[in-house]
C-alpha cells in the first residue's frame, strides 16, 4: 500500500505510543482546536489530536500530528536519536521521481465539489490565535508550475480564508511559489494553484525542503517516503497533485488583485507579516469520501519543528560542500532563527565559510550562526553555551553582517516601530559567533574529563541511598 496519511496513522496506532488521541466533544474551529494544543503545550505534551466533531462541518480535523521528533522519526522509519542524520540522507537520496496514476486510482478525487459547492466553509479550517485575521490553512502544500521551465513546485504556504471561494496567500522573500506567481502576473495571466491537505508527514518534509532551483519537491518527498509520490492530473488545470492526499483545493491566483492579509501569529511567536497580498479564487475541491483535514498548530512547537527539521538537512548539505569537516547541525526548536554548526576545523576561515553557507540556505530565517568544535554536542544547549564561554572572544570572534534579514517579513526585528502603533519594514543584522578553538597547529588548552574507561568501570549497583544514620558510622 503506498504511503499516505492513513498508512502513517495506522503505524502510529500500531506503535502503541498513545500518541494519537481523539477529541470527541464538539469544538468551535475558532480557537477550539488550538485551545487543546495550547492546553497540552502548557504540560509540555504534544499528542496528535483528531477532532471528530468540529462545529459547522462533517469533516474531522487532525492537528499537532507533526509536533514531535519521535513521530517524525516514525514517519521516516528511523530511530529518533538518528533523526537528523537520516533526514539528511533522505534528502540526499532523491531516488524516487513521482509517478502519474489515473483519476480512478486517485482516492483524492473520489468526491468532487465544483462551482458553488466548492465552499471553503465545508472544511474545518481553524482560527488559531487570539488576534488572527480569520481562519488560516497552515498544513497546506501549494503546488504551482513554473511557466518558464514547466517544472512543478511545492511548498507550505499559509492561506487566509476570506470567504467561501476566496483566500489570500503569503509568499515570502525568495520562496519559489512567489517567483512563479510573479512570472504569470507579469504576463497578465492567473497562476493555476492546487492546495494539498493531508498526506504522510514524510511528504510534508519534502514539500518544505530547500531544494536548489525551482521545483523538485515531489522528488524530495519521494526520497523521504522512500517510494515515489503518486500524482494525478488536477481537474481544472494541468497541475499534478498527490493522488493519495486527503483534500485538494484547486484555483487561480489572480494576476491583478491584492487584499489585506493577516494578522497571523507566525512561528517566531509574534503577529508579523501580512499586508496587501495576492488573492486566490477557488474553482473546485476534490477529496476522499471520508476525508480528514489536517492543520498545523500555528506559532506552536509543531510549526517550528516542521520549519526546522527539513532545514537542518538542507543546511547540512550546503555547509558540507564548503566545509567538509562539518559534523552536525542543529536549528534549535525554541529559537528557530539560530543555527549551531560543529566542525572539525582545518583552517581559521572554516567557521566563516560554514556560517555563510548556512545563512545563504536560510536567508530569511537565520539571525545567528554559532560555530563550535566537533567535541561539542550541538543538541545540548549547555555544551554550546559552554563553548561560547570558553572559546569565543567577542572582540575577535564576533562578525556582524549588517542589513542581512528582511526588510520586513516574519521577524519582529525586521521592522521599525513608532509610538503611534505604526511600523515600517527595515533590515536587521545577523551575527556569526565563532566559538571554535584556533586551527591546528596552534595548541589550545585540553578539555578536562574523567577517563572514559574509568567511567565505564563504574558499578551503579554499589551505590546506595542513605536512609539511616547507621550507614554513616563516621557521624556517631
Ligand atoms: C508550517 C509552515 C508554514 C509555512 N508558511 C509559509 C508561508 O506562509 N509563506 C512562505 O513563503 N513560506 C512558508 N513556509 C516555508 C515554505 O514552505 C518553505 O520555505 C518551502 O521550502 C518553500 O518552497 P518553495 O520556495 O519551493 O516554494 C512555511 C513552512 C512551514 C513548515
Amino acid at each position: 500500500m503506498p504511503k499516505d496519511l492513513r498508512t502513517y496513522l495506522t503505524d502510529l496506532v500500531r506503535g502503541k505510543s498513545g500518541d494519537l488521541r481523539t477529541v470527541d466533544t464538539s469544538v468551535d474551529p475558532r480557537f477550539g482546536i488550538t485551545a487543546y494544543g495550547a492546553w497540552y503545550d502548557k504540560r509540555n505534551e504534544y499528542p496528535a489530536l483528531l477532532f471528530t466533531d468540529v462545529a459547522g462541518t462533517d469533516i474531522p480535523c487532525l492537528s499537532n500530528l507533526v509536533a514531535t521528533h519521535e513521530r517524525m522519526a516514525l514517519a521516516l522509519g528511523v530511530p529518533a536519536d538518528t533523526l537528523t542524520r537520516s533526514s539528511i540522507a533522505g534528502q540526499g537520496r532523491a531516488a524516487h521521481p513521482p509517478i502519474e496514476v489515473s483519476a480512478e486510482q486517485a482516492p483524492v478525487q473520489e468526491v468532487v465539489w465544483r462551482g458553488a459547492d466548492a465552499d471553503l466553509r465545508r472544511l474545518p479550517i481553524p482560527v488559531h490565535n487570539e488576534l488572527d485575521g480569520g481562519p488560516f490553512l497552515t498544513a497546506a502544500v501549494s503546488v504551482t508550475r513554473d511557466p518558464e521551465s514547466g517544472r512543478l513546485n511545492a511548498g507550505i504556504y499559509r492561506h487566509h480564508v476570506y470567504g467561501p471561494h476566496r483566500m489570500g496567500v503569503w509568499f515570502f522573500g525568495s520562496h519559489d511559489g512567489g517567483v512563479i506567481h510573479r512570472r504569470y502576473a507579469a504576463k497578465g495571466e492567473p497562476t493555476p494553484i492546487a492546495i494539498v491537505i493531508g498526506h504522510h508527514p514524510a511528504f510534508l518534509m519534502g514539500a518544505v525542503s530547500r531544494v536548489p532551483g525551482i521545483g523538485g519537491e515531489y522528488d524530495a518527498a519521494g526520497a523521504f517516503l522512500d517510494e515515489p509520490v503518486q500524482l494525478v492530473r488536477a481537474i481544472t488545470s494541468d497541475l499534478l497533485v498527490p493522488a493519495r492526499a486527503e483534500i485538494v483545493i484547486e484555483g487561480r491566483i489572480l494576476p491583478d488583485e491584492l487584499a489585506e492579509e493577516g494578522p497571523f501569529a507566525e512561528w517566531p511567536g509574534h503577529y508579523v507579516g501580512g499586508g496587501m497580498k495576492p488573492v486566490i479564487e477557488v474553482d473546485a475541491i476534490t477529496l476522499r469520501r471520508d476525508a480528514i483535514f489536517q492543520d498545523i498548530q500555528a506559532s506552536g512547537r509543531e510549526h517550528r519543528l516542521m520549519g526546522a527539521l527539513p532545514r537542518i538537512a538542507s543546511v547540512h548539505q550546503a555547509v558540507q560542500q564548503k566545509v567538509p569537516g562539518l559534523r552536525a547541525v542543529n536549528i534549535p526548536l525554541h529559537t528557530r532563527m539560530h543555527c549551531y554548526l560543529s566542525i572539525r576545523k582545518e583552517f581559521d576561515s572554516d567557521p566563516t565559510r560554514a556560517a555563510f553557507a548556512a545563512f545563504n540556505t536560510e536567508p530569511e530565517n537565520l539571525r545567528a550562526v554559532i560555530v563550535v568544535d566537533d567535541d561539542i554536542d550541538v543538541y545540548d544547549e549547555r555544551e554550546v553555551s559552554w563553548a561560547i564561554g570558553t572559546r569565543f572572544d567577542a572582540a575577535e570572534d564576533l562578525q556582524i553582517i549588517p542589513a542581512w534579514n528582511g526588510p520586513g517579513g516574519l521577524l519582529p526585528t525586521n521592522w521599525s516601530y513608532d509610538a503611534e502603533g505604526g511600523r515600517s519594514a527595515r533590515s536587521s543584522s545577523a551575527v556569526i559567533i565563532d566559538a571554535t578553538k584556533p586551527a591546528p597547529p596552534v595548541v589550545f588548552p585540553t578539555r578536562a574529563k574523567v577517563p572514559d574507561d574509568a567511567v565505564a568501570a563504574v558499578r551503579p549497583a554499589s551505590v546506595r541511598e542513605v536512609g539511616s544514620l547507621d550507614q554513616l558510622p563516621w557521624l556517631s
